[in-house]
Formats: structure tokens, sequence, C-alpha cells
């Protein structure tokens, strides 16, 4: 499917009708999430991925009680990593890894951890949200092409998906996408005019 179409056919599931997606679709999923762009390549997110019926169904009430919550074959929770300096650390050991040289990496790694350290937490959270959002994209046009649906949501409560998910401190759940089969149809779309978004 070309990107135009793509864009156009996805939208945001309601309902999903509970059929499983198979576990290789899942992982190319993945893939492509993981490569998403990010500012300085530091990957400041995880995504926890909930599949049994047991954890949606606590999920389901701090959510909003929406429906695909429940009704989802895979619930990705995109969550923000606010370890930013121990994600630089961790990308310094990749960059070396992969056969950078210590010596001509030192410059940027030293960027790096100078603008991290610069960050207060608060900071350090939007950023990393940023980039959260730019992996969420990834996955719902990839659900699309993919042959399978999504929905990006905010309406959840984020502390207490933290305590039932059981999440480590580092991490803030920031974004939801459900994937699975729609059981709804989409609505035409509503978009405001090209002249009132481009000047
Ligand atoms: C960041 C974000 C959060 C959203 N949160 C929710 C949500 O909690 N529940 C929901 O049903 N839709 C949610 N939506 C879906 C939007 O309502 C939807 O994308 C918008 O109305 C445009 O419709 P379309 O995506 O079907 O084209 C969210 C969308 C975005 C981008």
């Amino acid at each position: 499917m070309k990107l135009k179409q793509l864009v156009m056919k996805r939208y945001a599931t309601k309902e999903f009708d509970g059929k499983v997606i198979p576990q290789d679709k899942v992982n190319e999923l993945f893939e492509l999430i993981r490569m998403a762009p990010t500012s300085f390549n530091i990957q400041p997110w995880k995504v926890k991925v909930v599949t049994d019926k047991m954890t949606k169904e606590k999920l389901f009430p701090v959510s909003w009680n929406q429906k695909q919550i429940t009704t989802c074959s895979h619930l990705l929770v995109f969550c923000a990593d606010n370890d930013i300096l121990g994600l630089v650390d961790k990308l310094e050991k990749e960059m070396i890894a992969a056969g950078a040289s210590p010596e001509s990496i030192k410059g940027y790694v030293q960027m790096m951890r100078d603008f991290a350290k610069g960050l207060t937490p608060d900071q350090a959270l939007v950023w990393a949200q940023k980039q959260v959002y730019i992996a969420l994209e990834n996955a719902m046009l990839g659900a699309t092409a993919l042959g399978f649906d999504s929905c990006p949501m905010e309406g959840f409560n984020s502390a207490e998906y933290h305590k039932i998910l059981k999440l480590p401190k580092n991490l803030v759940a920031s974004v939801l996408c459900p994937i699975g089969y729609a059981a709804d149809k989409p609505l035409p779309k509503l978009r405001f005019k090209k002249e009132d978004l481009f000047f």
C-alpha cells in the first residue's frame, strides 16, 4: 500500500473483535516501531506489551472504560524513559560495540551528557515523551500496513498503569496503542482546511 493510502486508511478504532494477531506480524510491527527516529538517537522509550485478559480487565477502569483495552489483541503501553543519563551511557557502549572508536565519539557523547545534565526531571520527561509520539506514529501506520488496526489513546491514568503493570521508576506510561482487528467502521475524516493549517 502506498503511504497516502495508509494515511487515509488508518483510523482510531473504538472496538476490536478480540481476534489475536499472529506473533510474526506483531514482531514485524515491533521492528517498524524500533526503527523510529529519536533525538541524538537516544531512544528514550520502552513499550510494555499486555496480552493477558486479567491485566487488560484491571486496566479497563483506569482507561476511562474504553472498550479498546479489553477487546484488542495486544495493548502497547508506550512508556517514556526519563533516565536520560543512563541512556547516554548505554548508547555510548552500543556505538563502541558497533565499531566507533571511543575517541571519535567523545565530543558527541559529552554533548549529550551536558544536554541531559541541564534538564530538570520534568523537562527530561517532556523531552522523552516527544520521542515516544514519533514511535507511536510508526506503530499506527505500521499496523495499517500489516493489515490490522490501532487506536492512539491518552485517555488513561498513568499513575494507575504504573502500579498495575509494576513499571520501574524511570518509566512513565505516556500513550497507549491497542492493536487488533477492528469491529467498528471508520467515520469520514474531519480535518481543518489546508489554509487553516499551513501558512
Ligand atoms: C495522542 C492521541 C490521543 C488519543 N486518545 C484517544 C483516546 O483515549 N480514546 C479514543 O477513542 N481516541 C483517542 N484518540 C483518537 C482521536 O480522537 C482521533 O485520532 C481523531 O479523532 C481523528 O480520527 P482518526 O484517527 O480516526 O482519523 C487519540 C488520538 C491521539 C493522536
